[in-house]
């Protein structure tokens, strides 16, 4: 269990997604691929791409907007904003920042948090010990991504798994035993060059020779990131499960980060929680990187698949490599006055 006086929750909620939904029949079009090769093996069947004129702040600005909402709490509330990205809108300033403007937190800190598809889940609990610690009330966390801007749209291997999305939580003190109840953060460099974006840092600065070399696109190992996946889902929710002094049959809701079906499958049989206690938007999403989870859980919420009272897990992986668990007692909508 967390030992601290100040028990932490998701106070409010908000999310979106671009209008635009390409199937796969549409990628059958321009990529050697097939509807059913992209089903059976990721469970995908279509994905929201967004137009060319927007970016990742956009989208995040309107689940932001969302959560503020969700919470009927005023942006001038907002003491730091954390924003999980691999898409930021550009190198600097933050996106963070650029969200901060759009939605006048005039009062908050910012900074922009790169942990893979991981990286919502290491918001949210970095988020949580500025709260925990007494010095600051309210942190905004947003997971928000157009991965479609970095996809190479010729390579099959990549191109098909992912789609845009923002999701955005705002954390505040919840009732005792409520909210945070344990997490479990990891990563492991090493496997580093298994999912990355090579060009356009300043390993590799942007050139005519990166960009003809295909450099500022995602490169993925897939096989390998898939037998990493499989592993660390069970073992990383397992981890945040005993920090709560919990263990398995004590989840209520499972929300994996939904890259593959068959990963959300290994991860549940390995948790040996029943698939009716896992959320599952792959098929209508795709890969939505740091935005899937908090896009899941607030569909979960919204459909009255979480209640009150529920030990939800979330657990994420992706690149660097990262992994990140927690477990959170929902009471969203018994917030405390502070
Ligand atoms: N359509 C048709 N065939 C394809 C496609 C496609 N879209 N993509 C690959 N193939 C082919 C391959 O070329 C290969 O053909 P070959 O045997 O002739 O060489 C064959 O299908 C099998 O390829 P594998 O890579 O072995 O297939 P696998 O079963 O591993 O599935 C997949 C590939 C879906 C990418 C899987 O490995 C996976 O999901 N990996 C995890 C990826 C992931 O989750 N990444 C996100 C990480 S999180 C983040 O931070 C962004």
């Amino acid at each position: 269990m967390m030992e601290n006086n100040i028990a932490v929750g998701i106070i409010g909620m908000g999310s979106c997604l671009p209008e635009k939904i390409v199937t796969n029949r549409d990628l059958e079009k321009t990529v050697n691929t097939s509807d059913e090769w992209i089903v059976e093996r990721t469970g995908i069947k279509e994905r929201r791409i967004a137009d060319d004129a927007t970016a990742t702040s956009d989208i995040a600005t309107i689940a932001a907007t969302r959560a503020l909402k969700d919470a009927g709490i005023p942006a001038s509330e907002i003491d730091l904003i954390i924003v999980a990205t691999a898409t930021p809108d550009m190198m600097f300033p933050s996106t963070s920042c650029i969200i901060q403007k759009n939605i006048q937190a005039v009062n908050a800190a910012a900074f922009d948090l790169a942990a893979g598809c991981s990286g919502f889940v290491y918001g949210l609990v970095t988020g949580s010990q500025f709260i925990q610690s007494g010095l600051y009330k309210k942190v905004l966390v947003i997971g928000a991504e157009t991965l479609s801007k970095i996809l190479d749209w010729q390579d099959r291997n990549t191109c098909v798994l992912f789609g845009d999305g923002a999701g955005a939580a705002l954390l505040g003190q919840v009732p005792a035993g409520c909210g945070l109840l344990g997490a479990h953060l990891g990563a492991d460099g090493s496997g580093g060059d298994l999912l990355k974006l090579p060009g356009g840092g300043s390993r590799l600065p942007a050139s005519t020779a990166t960009v003809n070399e295909r450099k500022h696109f995602v490169h993925m190992s897939g096989n390998e990131v898939f037998k990493f996946a499989i592993k660390i889902m069970g073992e990383a929710a397992l981890k945040a499960l005993e920090a709560a002094g919990l263990g398995s049959q004590d989840v209520d809701y499972l929300i994996p980060h939904q890259a593959n079906l068959r990963i959300i499958h290994s991860a549940a049989k390995r948790l040996k929680i029943p698939l009716d206690k896992v959320m599952i938007n792959v098929d209508k999403y795709g890969n939505t990187s740091a935005a899937s989870i908090p896009i899941a859980l607030e569909e979960a919420v919204d459909h009255g698949i979480i209640k009150n009272g529920d030990n939800v897990v979330l657990v994420g992986f992706g690149a660097g490599l990262t992994w990140a668990a927690c477990v959170i007692k929902w009471c969203k909508g018994e917030k405390l006055i502070g």
